[in-house]
């Protein structure tokens, strides 16, 4: 009798090889595994292959063959998926083409390198993410489909496969979309985040390779809920040297590390990739990350009509809003970037980025605001802008200009010199 570890791995692979090359029937299989799951209780341990020598389905020969496919196989393979062809690679994972054998569908799957399962937080992560991603359905985000592990130890996600190609595919020989083009796209963009965000999800990493456009023109969101193992700004350092990378997107709070990044950040992102669309020029170009990183926490960006004058300025007040350094100063929400967007689009002013706009030359007297996700800061302090009350920016300027120092020190004037008149005319 032979005892040896469980390998309950080995088994199905080597069960499911055997059914695939015709050796034994799926039932024989089944019968063998049944009787497997009896010996086990007694603390008997035998191979699928044993059971199926001993019962005469197969030869000794046929498991010595079969083993060494599996041997074979283990490096590539994942189970329940038949890998295809190699569809790209990143900085941080290989992405394949595989049909879902259980449901004879294709899907993408991102296989993620050795090192990644070293490190037990992220794989945590990884699949409380990846699950939870799962949960998410849109239009405009590519489907998150599973998470697990694969006989090589490898950590993988499958995914909707996308028959089309990334935002990055058109820009990188320099080529740029039209202003309706990119409105559209840029659109979608938006409303995949506004889901996003509302079911509690930071992408993190919106850029133009994350961005995906199938032969329909959908545009479709990738890598939502994909937990990443380096923080944002190591990550950004890992693109160095690469022609289009994460620096060229990433917001100044995930350059400086900050804890608390919100939906503010994939904002400033889908700025960037608007700005890198409408000019095909990055936002801020330098020669190395670093530099580049520096240039979002510090220089002021060339508005996007001094490279293409025949931008509206509408695009150019979205993007510079969507920009904005201080995220206070951003919109709050993909939902208001979106009513901007679908007005631009309809040939109007945008209205949230004009209000902020306008605010922010009227006066230089800011105090500051609070940072709350739901006010926008201008010039002259914070002011909400829920989306219902996005209309009543004007109405609320108006009271917040009475209550200026200039118009308070007025009155206070006034009422000092009404006194003043009120006491001479008793005296008098
Ligand atoms: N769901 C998908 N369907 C079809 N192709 C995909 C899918 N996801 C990714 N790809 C392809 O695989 C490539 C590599 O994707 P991956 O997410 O690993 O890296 P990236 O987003 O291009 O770059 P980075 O690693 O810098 O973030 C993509 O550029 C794209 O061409
Ligand atoms: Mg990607």
């Amino acid at each position: 009798m032979t005892l040896s570890s469980p390998n309950k791995k080995q088994d199905t692979l080597i069960g499911r090889l055997v059914v695939e090359q015709g050796l034994a029937t799926r039932e024989e299989v089944q019968t063998c595994q049944a009787r497997q799951a009896e010996l086990a209780k007694e603390q008997n341990y035998r191979s699928i292959a044993d059971l199926l020598v001993e019962n005469g389905h197969i030869t000794k020969r046929q498991v010595e063959r079969v083993r060494a496919v599996a041997e074979e196989q283990k490096e590539q393979q994942i189970p329940g998926y038949t890998l295809l062809s190699r569809l790209g690679a990143g900085a941080m994972a290989t992405v394949y083409k595989a049909n879902q054998i259980s449901l004879n569908r294709l899907v993408a799957i991102k296989v993620l390198p050795q090192k990644a399962g070293t490190n037990k937080e992220f794989v945590e992560r990884f699949y409380k993410e990846g699950r939870a991603a799962a949960q998410l359905n849109h239009p405009n985000i590519v489907g998150a489909i599973d998470v697990g592990e694969a006989p090589n130890g490898r950590h993988f996600f499958v995914m909707e496969y996308i028959d089309g190609e990334t935002v990055h595919d058109r820009l990188e020989n320099g080529g740029r979309y039209t202003e309706q083009e990119a409105i559209h796209i840029i659109t979608q963009v938006a409303k995949a985040l506004a889901h996003a965000h509302k079911a509690g999800f930071i992408h993190r990493d919106v850029k133009p390779k994350n961005i995906m456009i199938t032969r329909e023109g959908v545009a479709k969101l990738a890598d939502m809920g994909l937990a990443r193992e380096a923080s944002d700004a190591q990550a950004a350092q890992a693109e160095a040297g690469k022609a289009y990378g994460t620096p060229y997107y990433i917001s100044p709070e995930q350059i400086r590390g900050e804890l608390d990044v919100d939906q503010r950040a994939d904002l400033y992102s889908l700025g960037a990739t608007f700005y890198h669309m409408v000019t095909g020029r990055v936002p801020f170009e330098a020669d190395t990350p670093s530099a580049v990183m520096h240039k979002h926490l510090r220089e002021d960006l060339v508005p996007p009509d001094h490279l293409v004058p025949e931008l509206s300025s509408g695009v150019g007040e979205i993007i510079e809003v969507a920009m904005a350094k201080k995220r206070k100063s951003r919109y709050n929400s993909a939902e208001e970037m979106l009513t901007d967007l679908e007005r631009v689009a309809a040939g109007e002013p945008p209205l949230v980025a004009k209000q902020a706009y306008d605010l922010s030359t009227l006066s230089d007297l800011e105090k500051g605001g609070k940072d709350s996700p739901s006010t926008i800061q201008t010039k002259k302090g914070a002011i909400p802008l829920s989306a219902q009350n996005t209309i009543d920016i004007g109405a609320a300027s108006l009271s917040q200009r009475l209550m200026d120092p200039i118009v308070l020190g007025l009155a206070a004037a006034l009422l000092i010199a009404i006194l003043v008149i009120l006491i001479l005319l008793l005296r008098g």
